[in-house]
């Protein structure tokens, strides 16, 4: 997305209106705080080992050679979706430079999470029309049809191709097939059916997505992976500072910027957190009139954030995870003096969850397992705690918004 100057975006071109669309709200330029936006490379903070690490990886393809395939990890709102296509579009300008020319496409999976949804998705992306003489549908093609179109595309268009797959968890893998889209993927030019070199970048915020994996897609992937750590309270700040043209000059409080970032990383440096919570803080202040966004707006777009925040995460879980996470609240509803429950405690809770949802619970050990990824999300707070002599040690689980909070967004 290229930057322009205010009023260009509304479509008004008459000057005598060209604010008509912004002339009240403290913010301006509201594009610069949508989640989506992908700010100028030189406006990408803190990010600059990251940026290398994914370009050595990727680079390759500048001198027409096979990329890496591997895997994005990190907690939610660091730069992983960012980063990647950043540098998958830099690296595509570069090879282009180069007389090489490169597909990048952008998936997410959590809206393409079929095979043929997902596979429909990646050759529509990289298709185009005018050049490979054919469109591709958008439905109603069975999987292998769609798979041809995308080996298609790429031997019509590409000497080499970046595909980007976001939320990969999300996708429905389908073990009946050789392996599902990752397999394909990573393994088409060995297989004689492209010539095109193709790098996959798949990207997830859930620790245990790779134990998903059967064996040959993980050797596919190559065994070295990225993680994001989040960001910290300085870079936050300048995070916010390089948007602060969204708002009109001077409706910002000096204190504002701090604030957001300080209640950004309370949990852990989360920056679409802290980039909502400022938007937040700039529609109601201007829903109330405030002529500047003070301290007192930021705190109850904070409350809104976490609202946001927990509908989101919760969306993107599978049904079983939201079982074992009404368990804790139904735990933590029950008794006002305590929060924080021992595994076995949260298992039986569970189990009778299960119960009313008429589902079969399952196992001890793959519990553990969805209660370490709720904790990774933050959602939950797990601590190991030491035991004393003659007691084992065991781990406490606590849930890190009201219950009231996740009975109302489980039951929509
Ligand atoms: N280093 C950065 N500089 C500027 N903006 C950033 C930076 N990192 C993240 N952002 C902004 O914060 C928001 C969240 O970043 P991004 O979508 O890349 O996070 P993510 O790691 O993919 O999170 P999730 O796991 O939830 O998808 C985006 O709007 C992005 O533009
Ligand atoms: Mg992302």
């Amino acid at each position: 997305m290229v930057d322009e100057p205010p009023g260009e975006q509304s479509g008004i071109d008459d000057p005598l209106f060209a604010d008509a669309m912004t002339r009240d709200s403290l913010i301006v330029r509201p594009e610069l705080l949508e989640v989506g936006h992908v700010p100028d490379q030189n406006r990408i903070i803190g990010r600059d080992a990251e940026i290398e690490a994914v370009a050595s990886k990727i680079e390759p393809v500048i001198r027409d050679e096979p990329p890496s395939s591997f895997i994005i990890y990190g907690k939610t709102g660091t730069g992983k979706s960012l980063v990647s296509q950043s540098v998958a579009d830099r690296a595509q300008r570069a090879a282009r430079q180069n007389g090489v020319s490169v597909g990048v496409v952008y998936v997410d999976c959590s809206q393409h999470s079929t095979e043929t949804q997902a596979t429909s998705a990646i050759g529509r992306g990289l298709n185009d029309a005018d050049e490979s003489g054919f469109s591709i549908p958008r439905v109603g093609l069975s999987r292998a049809h769609y798979y041809d179109y995308l080996w298609d595309t790429l031997d019509t268009l590409y000497d080499a191709a970046i595909i980007i797959l976001d939320e990969i968890d999300q996708l429905v893998n389908n073990e009946d097939t050789e392996g599902g889209v990752l397999m394909q993927l990573t393994r088409a030019k060995e297989s004689g059916k492209i010539r095109t070199n193709v790098g996959v970048v798949a990207i997830s915020n859930k620790i245990n997505y790779r134990k998903s994996l059967n064996e040959r897609v993980i050797s596919s992937l190559g065994d070295d992976e990225l993680v994001f750590s989040p960001y910290d309270g300085t870079q936050l700040q300048a995070i916010m500072q390089a948007r602060t043209d969204a708002f009109r000059d001077g409706a910002l409080d000096e204190a504002v910027i701090p604030k957001t970032a300080a209640l950004a990383a309370r949990e852990h440096g989360d920056a679409r957190r802290a980039i909502r919570i400022l938007r937040n803080a700039g529609d109601i202040a201007t829903k109330e009139g405030a002529d500047r966004v003070l301290e007192d707006h930021v705190d109850r777009a904070q409350e809104r954030a976490e609202a946001d925040r927990l509908r989101e995460l919760l969306s993107g879980l599978p049904p079983h995870s939201k079982y074992i996470l009404l368990a804790l609240a139904n735990l933590d509803a029950q008794d006002d003096s305590r929060e924080e429950f021992r595994t076995t405690d949260v298992y039986e809770a569970y189990k009778s969850v299960c119960e009313t949802q008429a589902s079969d619970p399952l196992g001890l050990d793959r519990v553990r397992d969805l209660l370490r990824e709720l904790s990774f999300l933050e959602i939950t707070e797990s601590n190991k705690t030491g035991g004393g002599r003659g007691r084992g040690s065991f781990t406490l689980h606590t849930l890190m918004n009201s219950p009231e909070a996740v009975f109302e967004m489980v039951e929509k």
